[in-house]
């Protein structure tokens, strides 16, 4: 008999429990290495990047205004936001020291302040101006009141505000860039290679800006400083009117204007500027406006020096009196060709000249609405024949600035009835006896 004995290969039950302890123990081994090294590693990149931070920083400005800003995408796309629902955006002072490179390009300086050019981070050309402080009228109400009006006053021939500034310190406008800069350049400085035919255009376009302002906007704006300076042109040269709604805004410094109380650069004033107490309206930019076409038509500046300068409205060599003049003499075309004017536009430069004489009419009530003053330019309506303007270079006097005898219907002022300063024909309508139907 035989006996087998067969071998067990299965360990014994406490040698596994020792196993499974020991892979749990290296497990959590390994799980701690991980927690601690992603820990470090975070705390490096970390350091890492407020390092390159540091680095691309600007330098501290010297007052104490700078608020703490980053170019970053959440900010980029809260102004565009506020850009698409035609909001101005409020900036920080340190934003503007950064979008302008610490300030580093003066465009130019007026009565408001200074203007700078800038960038936004996205590359869109900015214009900073730099307003002058005025301790009376810094309330930040106020201003935020005004700005609304002016960032929500919209159209193609009126320069786009994209935001502001406003602190203790600084208060600032920020504009879209006009590459072509002021008018007035192009009109009176080396550079006059635009063309008449341009110039007209431009005209047109200033017209329209302002009648904007007056008849079509929410509120009515009053430019009170139309002058080749505050129209700016981009890089078509198509024209917009800067500047509308500061007079409101801001006092502006004396350089520009020497009358006491005037609002306005001496030359384009209307002569119920120099009048105590005569109410001033909206027709004091149509006067100005006029001033404007006589230098376009000139091609001279008749603001003497312009910027500071008083005007030369008494001098003989005036040319809004000139053009009166050879009008009333029925030269004015030769006066046109004399301007060296070419013959295609000599009929146009004709008709400028009389919607001009139209626009300086002492009394503003006989001076036309500046949508009329459009539709006179545009050439499809035949201009009445203006009266004498600049009695009040004779004879100061309120009566002077009063209607004259024509009557004008006040209340139809922006109505279809203009028949005061133009018909609804053309000359060859007028011709032929055409007449425009009545409705
Ligand atoms: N948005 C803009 N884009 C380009 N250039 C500008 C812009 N705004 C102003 N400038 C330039 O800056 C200069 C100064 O402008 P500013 O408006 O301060 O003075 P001004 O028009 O001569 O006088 P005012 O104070 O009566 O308006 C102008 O000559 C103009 O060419
Ligand atoms: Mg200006």
């Amino acid at each position: 008999m035989s006996s087998t004995v067969y071998y067990n290969p299965s360990p014994p039950a406490d040698n596994g429990g020792a196993r499974a302890a020991a892979v749990i123990v290296s497990l959590l081994i390994l799980l701690v290495i991980a927690v601690v090294s992603c820990y470090c590693a975070r705390k490096a990149r970390k350091a890492i990047v407020s390092e390159l931070r540091a680095a691309v920083a600007p330098p501290p400005l010297p007052s104490a205004t700078i608020q703490v800003w980053e170019v970053d995408a959440p900010t980029m796309e809260k102004f565009f936001l506020e850009l698409a629902r035609e909001k101005p955006v409020r900036f920080t002072a340190q934003q503007l020291f950064t979008f302008t490179d610490n300030y580093s390009t003066l465009l130019g300086r007026g009565g408001f302040g200074r203007v700078y050019k800038g960038k936004f981070p996205n590359g869109v050309h900015i214009a900073v101006k730099v307003l002058n402080r005025d301790a009376n009228r810094s309330i930040e109400d106020q201003f935020m009141a005004e700005v609304g009006t002016i960032g929500r006053t919209h159209h193609i021939n009126l320069v786009r505000l994209y935001g502001f500034c406003y602190d203790q310190f600084m208060s600032a406008l920020v504009y879209e860039f006009m590459s072509n800069g002021s008018l007035d350049k192009h009109l009176f400085g080396e550079d006059r290679e635009l063309e008449w035919e341009k110039l007209h255009a431009i005209a047109i376009g200033t017209a329209r800006g302002i009648a904007y302002l007056h008849e079509e906007c929410q509120q009515r704006i009053i430019h009170y400083d139309i002058k080749p300076g505050n129209v700016l042109l981009d890089s078509d040269f198509s024209p917009k009117v800067a500047d509308f709604g500061l007079a409101k805004l801001c006092n502006r410094d004396d350089t520009h204007v020497t009358v006491t109380g005037c609002r306005g650069t001496l030359g384009y004033l209307a002569p119920e500027f120099m009048l105590k107490n005569f109410p001033i309206t909206y027709k004091c930019d149509v006067y100005s406006f006029g001033i404007l076409l006589f230098e376009i038509v000139g091609r001279r500046r008749n603001a003497g020096g312009g910027g500071g300068g008083g005007g030369d409205e008494e001098s003989l060599d005036w040319f809004p009196k000139k053009v009166w003049e050879e009008y009333e003499r029925g030269e004015l075309m030769a006066l046109v060709e004399s301007c060296e004017i070419e013959e295609r536009d000599r009929v146009k430069a004709e008709r400028s000249a009389k919607v001009a004489l139209w626009c300086v009419q002492d009394s503003p009530e006989t001076r036309p609405p500046m949508s009329a003053v459009v539709k006179m330019l545009e050439g499809g309506v035949e201009v009445m024949p203006p009266p004498k303007p600049f009695h009040y270079l004779f004879s100061v006097g309120t009566d002077v600035l009063r209607r004259p005898n024509a009557s004008i219907n006040e209340s139809s002022e922006y109505s279809s009835d203009n028949s005061y300063w133009y018909k609804e024909t053309t000359p060859i309508m007028s011709q032929y006896e055409i007449q425009v139907a009545s409705s």
